[in-house]
């Protein structure tokens, strides 16, 4: 079969490129030497057409809102499956033997501890400090204690360590923000029911885990695992790609989380609801105000680069958001407002034309505050069930024998060339 190519004229002059062809179909034009053949460059700000990478890791179709973690669909891993087999499947490749889980499961319940100096950090933060800058700052501090080398043993090791310290350093960084003592991992916890424990345990009584809390959280990590070559993850590839640690490089990837368009939108969602409500829930006035570009505010939990039907995570959430508050006995009112928003926006011409759907922060928030996790946590939940994706792709990279430095060009737009004034001359 001949290889189908793509031509560009430039100048009059014919150049022509290889396109490349997932297996999903996808396909990539590969421009590799459109530079050194033409002397230009693509322009592609927000790198909506640009394909950074190949990987086997995450398979998503925004049209037709689809995710798939190495072939398997979100809907039958939330389903069916645990975080620990995901994050397994995602960093592993497959999808783990029993024995395989169990030691899995093993490694990151004893490597779950953090180095007791490391308390030390926790103290010099102001309690009014955000858990994610906590968070990042932390995970980037792990490298003065693990010190990392390209032994692929040692790299296993502290792949390990961080999935296993993460949910400690996030509970601590909560216990920090209230004044209340630290809690430490229990070995005879799951991955998310220690990590409940952790966050909610006081010494003077007992604390008990909700099962269901616990299952809908595993949930909810399994649904933020991985999402291809978004803004973080990207990061992650890009800190990875100059030869940086592997805790240096999740650690820029959960500081490009934190912010309100990525990650920090389900903290954002709840924000605004609030807000709504405080205003006496007049959410047509918000809605309205979103329409309006010059406001500057934006319906948050709307919207997605990639998803342009629907967000399958969302679909996910919803379904079980009902359900799991009925149970829970929690009567949120910002979800009723939540639930109204959602129905005037997917009815307005604003938002049906641009294909602005709810995405995942849109009912996560909501599912969080009823499990009682508090608003400044939520993207650190996010940036937990984030790790796995985080690791594997970095590992992808990492092994990868064709990657190099990510360096982007630019286009110059400033200043040509001027002879330098002296300061006594300048006006
Ligand atoms: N509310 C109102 N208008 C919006 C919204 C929104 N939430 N999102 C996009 N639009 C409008 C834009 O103003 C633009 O309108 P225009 O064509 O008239 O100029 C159009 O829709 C396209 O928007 P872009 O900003 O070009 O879309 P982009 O792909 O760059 O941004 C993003 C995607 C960042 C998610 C955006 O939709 C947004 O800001 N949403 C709110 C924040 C949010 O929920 N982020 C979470 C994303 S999911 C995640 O990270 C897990």
């Amino acid at each position: 079969m001949d290889m189908e190519t793509a031509k560009l004229i430039l100048h009059g002059q014919e150049h022509e490129f290889p396109v490349t062809v997932g297996t999903e179909g996808e396909e990539g034009i590969d421009i590799r030497k459109l530079r050194a053949t033409t002397g230009a460059v693509t322009l592609d700000p927000g790198f909506g057409n640009t394909g950074s990478c190949e990987s086997g890791i995450t398979f998503i179709n925004g049209e037709e809102g689809i995710l798939r973690y190495r072939g398997y669909s979100i809907e039958e891993l939330t389903e069916k499956s645990s975080f620990l087999e995901v994050a397994h499947l995602l960093i592993q490749g497959e999808l783990p033997t029993r024995e395989q889980l169990d030691h899995f499961r093993h490694r990151l319940t004893y490597h779950s501890l953090l180095h007791e100096d490391m308390k030390k950090f926790f103290e010099g933060f102001p309690p009014s400090a955000h858990p994610m800058s906590v968070l990042s700052t932390i995970v980037a501090s792990l490298s003065a204690y693990y010190p990392e080398n390209d032994d692929p043993t040692d790299i296993d090791l502290n792949i390990v360590r961080l999935l296993a310290k993460i949910k400690t350093i996030a509970a601590f960084a909560y216990k920090k923000s209230i004044g209340q003592p630290y809690v430490y991992p229990r070995n005879n916890l799951t991955y998310t029911g220690d990590f409940l424990h952790m966050m909610f345990a006081v010494p003077s009584e007992d604390y008990e885990i909700d099962p269901l809390v616990e299952e809908t959280l595993d949930k909810l990590l399994i649904l933020h695992a991985d999402h291809e070559q978004n803004c973080s993850t990207s990061t992650v590839r890009m800190v990875g790609s100059s030869g940086a640690s592997l805790f240096a490089a999740i650690s820029a990837g959960v500081s490009a989380l934190s912010g309100p368009l990525h990650g920090g939108a389900n903290q954002a969602v709840i924000n605004m609801l609030e807000r709504i409500r405080a205003d006496g829930g007049n959410y047509r006035k918000y809605l309205n105000m979103a329409k309006d570009r010059s406001s500057g505010f934006r319906l948050m939990g709307f919207g997605h680069r990639v998803y342009k039907n629907f967000d399958p995570r969302a679909r996910v959430i919803k379904a079980s958001a009902d359900q799991v508050l009925a149970r829970l006995g929690v009567d949120d009112p910002l979800l009723d407002i939540a639930k109204e928003l959602e129905r005037a926006a997917l009815e307005d011409e604003y938002f049906v034309s641009r294909k602005l759907y709810p995405n995942v922060d849109f009912y996560s928030g909501i599912l969080y505050r009823a499990m009682g996790i508090p608003t400044n946590m939520f993207t650190v939940m996010f940036a937990m069930g984030r790790l796995p994706g985080w690791i594997a792709q970095w590992k992808e990279m990492h092994n990868d024998p064709n990657t190099r430095i990510y360096r982007p060009r630019q286009i110059y737009v400033g200043a040509r060339a001027r002879p330098y004034v002296p300061i006594d001359q300048r006006s």
